[in-house]
């Protein structure tokens, strides 16, 4: 298992298409199980590839929050097969905009049609959390953020903060790197 490295907004990485999985074989197993290890650790209920930088349409999703009784999901290629006409609202956040949130409405229920990590195909359907977050993963396959869902101005905002924060570390970490380097050399 490894961890990988999460992606944050603005990143135009992020707003990319992934592609479908031929098959999920070893590596893509493998990809599903260091992501899961990466979303509990960071800690999140969901994560999908393209935010680790690997632009492949794989999902993983866990909303049970309960360290001893996990319920992973890891799905390949989902695909939303019906969704119900009643809406649901849910206070979203993303490991990708961290300490971000805002009130998105999405289908109530879903089903969707995957592969599961043994390349079977499979259905599932969900409501609640579960459909929300599993609706939020597969938005990021097609290089959509849940900001894309409120107003440009809201959208605007958080992005600029990020887009600040983001600037504000990379000084840090050139500091701190020149520190290193002054330390090593003294
Ligand atoms: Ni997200």
């Amino acid at each position: 298992m490894a961890l990988l490295d999460i992606i944050k907004a603005p990143d135009p990485r992020l707003k990319k298409i992934s592609r479908p999985v031929e098959k999920v074989d070893a590596e893509i197993a493998q990809l599903m199980d260091d992501m899961l290890e990466t979303m509990y650790l960071a800690p999140g209920v969901g994560l999908s590839a393209p935010q680790v930088g690997i632009l492949k349409r794989v999902i993983v999703v866990d909303v049970s929050k309960d360290e001893d009784n996990r319920l992973p999901v890891r799905m390949a290629n989902p695909e939303i097969v019906w969704a119900s006409d009643e809406m649901f609202e849910y206070e979203e956040g993303c490991l990708s905009l961290p300490e971000h949130y805002a009130e998105i409405s999405r289908p109530e229920k879903v089903r969707i049609r995957y592969l599961d990590r043994q390349n079977e195909i499979r259905e599932m359907e969900t409501e609640g959390l579960l459909a929300v977050c599993l609706q939020h993963e597969m938005d990021h396959l097609d290089g959509i953020l849940f900001v894309d869902h409120i107003s440009k101005l809201k959208r605007d905002t958080i992005l600029r903060k990020l887009a600040k924060l983001k600037k504000l570390e990379e000084k840090e970490r050139r500091k701190s790197g020149s520190r290193q380097k002054a330390a090593a050399s003294a």
